[in-house]
């Protein structure tokens, strides 16, 4: 099959982006670590056509690897950053002036909302929190000075399956770029550039990693305006991402086809086995029927990955210690979307100010965090069992 808009995306995921030089090359181009850049000549020096002439602004392993993320998420122009919050955080940069409004969802990863209160407050940039479930309303919302709009989907910390096509229209309408944080799904799951939204950012820290041993941020989009902006935002800033961890990244992207299937198997056993258990106050699993949102998930989505949240009774301090420190095969430690599992606590209340959520009490319990690895699930199970027992002992 020689055109490459038939092969399945398994096949283009494992070889896209590959150097093909002749007479030979290694499968995924190794990283080729460069600040100089030697010109042979003068004439190669003074061209105007240089691909590559300063580190800064990548090398061949840089390029192979954005050649892969293009192809996955069907964009013409792909920027990378040295981490997941920098791609964020540098594409808000792009689009907002001084003056102007950016409409932010109330689920977004927490340190962006850090980001906006704090440096684009400074810069004189107001930040809007959105609710997540807003859809079309969000037209409501966008000002004259409405500089771009971010949305993630399934929120972080609370999983919230958010209208992407429906804001996507609003935005499009007032001509205002939407920027989605599209890391849970790797845009394998979730395409947002066909979806229509202008930008798609992913965490490649996360799932195309897989390895919890690299950062590395991705910056994908269409429109030539937008990736003006982003380009000569990051040249002028001087982002640069590593060699090291874009190869790494490559290398993970490699396996990802083959990977996220085991996190989405785990994930849903997970989350079945603990909507079953009599403590659990609810799971936040978008796979899931419970789920507000999973109809529009089975919309948009091919499949899930494998996080997810849950909530435990109202406890004390000592049961929810005893709960996490029972735990065997579920690491405690932030980021996910590596092979290993991870079971955390996470704050959710101090980051909702759209839809506040009470801070654990007697009212409410803790929100915790699981990341579904690659392990068996029934060994990820027994371990969970074994907390709830440590939990109940500890009450
Ligand atoms: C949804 C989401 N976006 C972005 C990031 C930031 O990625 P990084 O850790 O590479 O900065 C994270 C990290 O947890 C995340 O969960």
């Amino acid at each position: 099959m020689s055109d490459g808009k038939k092969k399945t995306e398994a096949t283009r995921l494992a070889s896209s982006g590959r150097p093909h030089q002749r007479p030979s090359h290694p499968v995924t181009y190794p990283p080729e670590r460069a600040s100089t850049i030697l010109f042979p000549t003068y004439e190669d020096f003074t061209a105007t056509e240089r691909e590559f002439f300063y580190g800064r602004f990548g090398t061949r392993t840089h390029r192979a690897f954005e050649a892969s993320i293009a192809d996955l998420e069907g964009a013409a122009h792909v920027y990378l950053t040295p981490s997941g919050l920098a791609a964020v955080t540098l594409c808000l940069l792009a689009f907002a002036e001084p003056g102007s409004h950016i409409l932010v969802t109330d689920s977004a990863y927490d340190p962006v909302r850090g980001y906006c209160d704090r440096f684009l407050k400074r810069m004189r940039v107001e930040t809007e929190y959105y609710d997540p479930h807003i859809a079309g309303g969000i037209a409501g919302l966008v000002r004259d000075n409405t500089a771009a709009i971010l949305a993630e989907s399934p929120g972080s910390l609370t999983f919230e399956i958010q209208d992407i096509p429906a804001i996507a229209a609003a935005a499009a309408n007032a001509g205002v770029p939407l920027l989605v944080d599209n890391t849970w799904a790797a845009s394998v799951y979730f395409k947002p550039l066909a979806h229509g939204a202008t930008v798609s950012i992913q965490a490649a820290t996360k799932y195309i990693g897989g390895h919890s041993d690299c950062l590395l941020g991705t910056i994908a989009v269409n429109d030539p305006s937008a990736e003006r902006k982003i380009g000569n935002c990051l040249r002028q800033i001087g982002s640069n991402a590593s060699a090291d961890d874009v190869w790494l990244a490559h290398r993970g992207l490699r396996t990802l086809s083959a990977r996220l299937p085991v996190h989405e198997a785990n994930g849903i056993a997970l989350a079945n086995w603990l909507e079953a258990r009599e403590e659990v106050v609810c799971v936040m699993h978008p796979a899931l029927e419970s789920h507000p949102d999973h109809a529009l998930w089975q919309r948009d989505f091919t499949g899930a990955t494998g996080l997810f949240g849950f909530e435990l009774p109202p406890c004390s301090e000592v049961q929810l210690a005893a709960f996490c420190n029972a735990l065997e095969h579920f690491g405690m430690g932030y980021s996910w979307g590596g092979f290993e599992s991870l079971c955390i606590p996470v704050p959710v209340h101090k980051y909702r100010t759209v839809l506040p959520r009470p801070a654990p009490g007697s009212e409410r319990g803790p929100l915790m965090r699981i990341h579904a690895g690659l392990e068996s699930a029934d060994d990820l199970i027994l371990d969970l069992e074994r907390a709830f027992a440590a939990f109940a002992a500890a009450g």
